[in-house]
């Protein structure tokens, strides 16, 4: 059976536009579910707008227009910044979608159903930003950790998902499934979470009176469903719960990508819900850490936000996506700066690959009139070619696309070293060695095609850029078959031409 592979991005709030944060994790989740059809699995790739509750009411009134006027409009910008990114989801999911509504009300219903829902009074401290009461522990001085302002008190009847039932069985799955939370510093800590005891029961409604913005309750439409409610379900509502057969075979690949940000929802909040309602669990959480910009958080009221369309104009976009995959370790915060933008462009971009390309096409250019030479190569970098290719893989399986890239870099250095000692300006001075000649050089040629392969998923861009220098159409075929060493035709005619990669002059 042809392997599942569903992959979601958070649904994003239309409440600024993509920035640096929004703009990695859908770098990160195209490169993800390209590298995984280009070995064949049936993938699907979503992302979309979370477009409910107080956060996006406020901003509305703000702006002076309706809730859903606004929200159409920002839903666009995110939607066409992704195009002209060459990001390429498979969906596009807004929470506003009749189709999303109806499956959270399927939902919802199931778990009122089933008992899983209580009707109760209760006063706490709800932070607006977070859109959600919080518990004592999350407060410091008496302020949100996050949004540093003070929760304001409130009393309502709600309705509550008892949630709190089902903490020991969440324990129970996450310790006997390692898989299922990576990397483990955030197992680790859904965990301790967990078993700390501060985790109570989940409020999932809004009286209409204070919020008429969401999606009613279908058992109480005095009532619209807290934003979290609705938001989860767009990853089964993306393909098609309850409706269409289908989701359940997309659910059984279905891995989430997130920011450290969103772990209690995810890892908490969704896989009780999913439990409750009768359905599997996900087949693996993934998380990665947070961008800050010269140590201080990224917000829209610092202004340092990073605009993504700015940044392809500037570096254009294969760079820049380039030093956000390559630079932050998975699970690890990193700090965004410009001169480290720079750094890996003129270094590992033009430096490593752009001068490796350019100075074995010249090379052949110098001795073979560019052509392609016949020859089987020395089969000195193959080996170097499959144990990269097999790391990668690895790499990839477990979310880390900045050791997968570490990984490729070492291909190219090897290329580029194997250069250094085999000189082929020595060889070409010697006719008797012109076999080995053309052997090094169709070696080296033959690395960058294999480079270009591996890094089809990450530089979409770049990778027909060094094909056509080679002389060759982008290949066909899946992965394994790409890779297959020896492919370059002899007869090829190379191109040479500017820089795949202009360094970047800094004083
Ligand atoms: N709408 C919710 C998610 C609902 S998912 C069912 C939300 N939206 S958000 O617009 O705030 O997006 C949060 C996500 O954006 C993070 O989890 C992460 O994927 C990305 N990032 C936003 N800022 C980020 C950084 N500074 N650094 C890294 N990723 C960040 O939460």
């Amino acid at each position: 059976m042809t392997e599942q592979f569903y992959i979601t991005t958070p649904i994003y709030y239309p409440n600024a536009s993509p920035h640096i944060g929004s703009t990695y994790t859908t770098s990160y989740a195209d490169t993800l579910s390209r590298y995984h059809r280009l070995k064949g699995a049936d993938t699907y790739f979503l992302t979309g707008t979370d477009e409910h509750g107080e956060k996006i009411a406020e901003a509305a009134e703000k702006a002076g227009v309706t809730p859903q006027a606004f929200v159409d409009q920002i839903s666009n910008r995110f939607r066409s910044t992704w195009d002209e990114l060459g990001l390429k989801p498979n969906g596009f999911i807004r929470t506003t979608d009749p189709d999303h509504q109806h499956a959270v009300q399927h939902f919802w219903q199931l778990l009122y159903d089933k008992g899983e829902i209580e009707f109760r009074g209760y006063t706490g401290r709800y932070c607006v930003g977070c859109e959600r009461y919080l518990t004592e522990r999350e407060l410091e001085n008496g302020k949100c950790v996050q949004h540093l302002t003070e929760p304001e008190a409130r009393t309502e009847e709600n309705y509550f998902f008892k949630m709190s039932q089902h903490f020991d069985w969440l324990i129970q799955e996450i310790e006997s499934n390692p898989e299922l939370i990576t990397p483990e510093r955030y197992r680790n800590e859904v965990l301790s979470m967990l078993r700390s005891g501060g985790l109570e029961d989940l409020c999932i409604s809004r009286p209409k009176s204070r919020l008429e913005w969401g999606i009613p309750l279908p058992f109480d439409d005095g009532y619209v469903l807290y934003v979290w409610a609705d938001a989860l379900i767009n990853y089964l509502s993306g393909v098609g719960y309850p409706d269409q057969a289908s989701w359940e075979t997309r659910w059984n690949g279905v891995h989430h990508l997130i920011a450290k940000d969103i772990l209690k929802p995810h890892a908490v909040f969704w896989p009780i819900m999913l439990h409750a309602a009768g359905l599997p669990l996900y087949k693996g959480l993934h998380v990665h850490g947070y961008w800050s910009m010269d140590n201080q958080k990224i917000s829209k009221s610092l202004g340092n936000l990073v605009d993504p369309l700015v940044m392809k104009e500037k570096y254009g976009f294969d760079p820049f996506r380039y030093y956000l995959l390559r630079e932050m370790p998975f699970g690890l915060d990193g700090d965004f700066s410009e001169e480290a933008v720079v750094r890996r462009i003129n270094d590992d971009l033009a430096n490593d690959l752009g001068n490796l390309l350019n100075r074995t096409i010249g090379m052949l250019h110098k001795y073979f009139d560019g052509i392609v030479p016949d020859s089987a190569g020395e089969h000195v970098l193959s080996e170097t070619a499959s144990r990269v290719a097999e790391e990668v893989d690895v790499q990839l399986q477990a979310f880390s696309t900045q050791r997968a890239l570490t990984v490729i870099w070492e291909l190219v250095s090897a290329a580029n070293k194997y250069i250094d000692t085999r000189a082929p300006w020595k060889l070409a001075k010697d006719e008797s060695q012109r076999d080995s000649l053309a052997a090094v050089l169709y070696e080296c040629l033959e690395a960058l095609r294999v480079t270009a392969v591996l890094l089809e998923s990450f530089l979409p861009e770049t990778s027909p850029r060094i094909f056509e220098r080679l002389g060759i159409e982008p290949p066909t075929g899946l992965l394994g078959e790409r890779l297959r060493w020896g492919q370059l035709p002899a007869g090829a005619t190379t191109l040479k031409g500017e820089p795949l990669f202009p360094r970047i002059e800094t004083d």
